[in-house]
């Protein structure tokens, strides 16, 4: 079975890639924590690296999973550029479980997270070039069982964007909100939120627009996957204040929309 936590799917599209390649089912995380894995001979996880560490949802959901000691587990981290402790924090709560982490690698993949900062994903383009021999590589060693771990750098930044006065700095960087009088209320953000997070509401009374209709409401578990801002069609959802452009926005090529839908 392999696991996986996608927001613009770099993670979903790899764990299909291994999927293909070793003949293993997949599963999202919070389908996998209420299902029984105790018979699975082979568990992998795949998510992203956010601020050098494993998604906060990654972290609450994996003392959930059900896993046998003696399943064959691995790790693969699509990041934008370095793992910092994506990999080690998970494997060490798997070992809390009595698990030990067989395997694990990173893929590089194009950095969602860079239309935060101005930057265009789809710049990064040459990275795709050099993935597809980095999956095969890691299919192979899956399919031979081998006990392999490339946990990745960088782990020193992951401790340090961990900590709590650094954590303050530093999200509000990346975090989503929605520009009122840009949305068209067509609930796209709503159904793509991993973490049914979005909701339709009345418009503020300040909106100027003609057309009275709801308008997407970001709560407070947001886990910052960008996936309401890379596929809202109208870029209404903006970041840290900063409007949002069709160029900037980004999903893996092989990911459409109707992939993302959690309904
Ligand atoms: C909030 C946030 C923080 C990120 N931090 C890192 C990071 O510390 N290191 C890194 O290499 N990539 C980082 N990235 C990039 C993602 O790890 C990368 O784009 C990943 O492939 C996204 O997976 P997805 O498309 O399945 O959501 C970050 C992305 C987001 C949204
Ligand atoms: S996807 Fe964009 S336009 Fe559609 S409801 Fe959400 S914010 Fe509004
Ligand atoms: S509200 Fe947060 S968790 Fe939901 S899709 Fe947007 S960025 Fe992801």
């Amino acid at each position: 079975m392999i696991i996986y936590f996608s927001g613009t799917g770099n993670c979903l599209s790899i764990a299909r890639q291994l999927s293909e390649k070793t003949g293993q089912s997949i599963m999202s995380i919070y389908e996998a924590a209420q299902t029984d894995l105790t018979q699975e001979e082979i568990v992998g996880l795949v998510y992203p690296s956010y601020y050098f560490n494993p998604p906060a949802v990654v972290s609450e959901l994996v003392p959930h999973l059900s896993i046998s000691p003696n399943a064959y587990t691995f790790i693969v981290v699509p990041c934008g550029a370095q793992t910092g402790n994506s990999i080690w924090n998970i494997s060490r709560i798997l070992k809390s479980k009595g698990i030990s982490l067989d395997y694990c690698h990173k893929v590089r993949v194009p950095d969602c997270s860079a239309i935060g900062f101005g930057r265009n994903p789809n710049d990064q383009q040459w990275k795709f070039a050099k993935y597809a021999s980095r999956v095969e590589t890691i299919a192979s060693d899956i399919n031979a069982r081998r006990r392999r771990h490339h946990y990745g750098s960088w782990g020193p930044a992951g401790w340090i964007c961990a900590l709590p006065a650094v954590k303050r700095k530093t999200l509000p960087l990346l975090q989503p909100e929605v520009n009122t009088d840009k949305c068209i209320g067509c609930e796209t953000c709503v159904r793509v939120c991993p973490q049914k997070n979005i909701v339709m509401t009345d418009p503020p009374a300040h909106t100027p627009t003609a057309t009275p209709h709801t308008t997407a409401q970001i709560g407070n578990r947001c886990v910052q996957c960008l996936s309401c801002v890379h596929f809202c069609p109208q870029q209404a959802i903006e970041i840290n204040g900063k409007p949002t452009n069709k160029q900037h926005q980004y999903h893996h090529p092989l990911i459409r929309l109707k992939d993302m839908l959690r309904d």
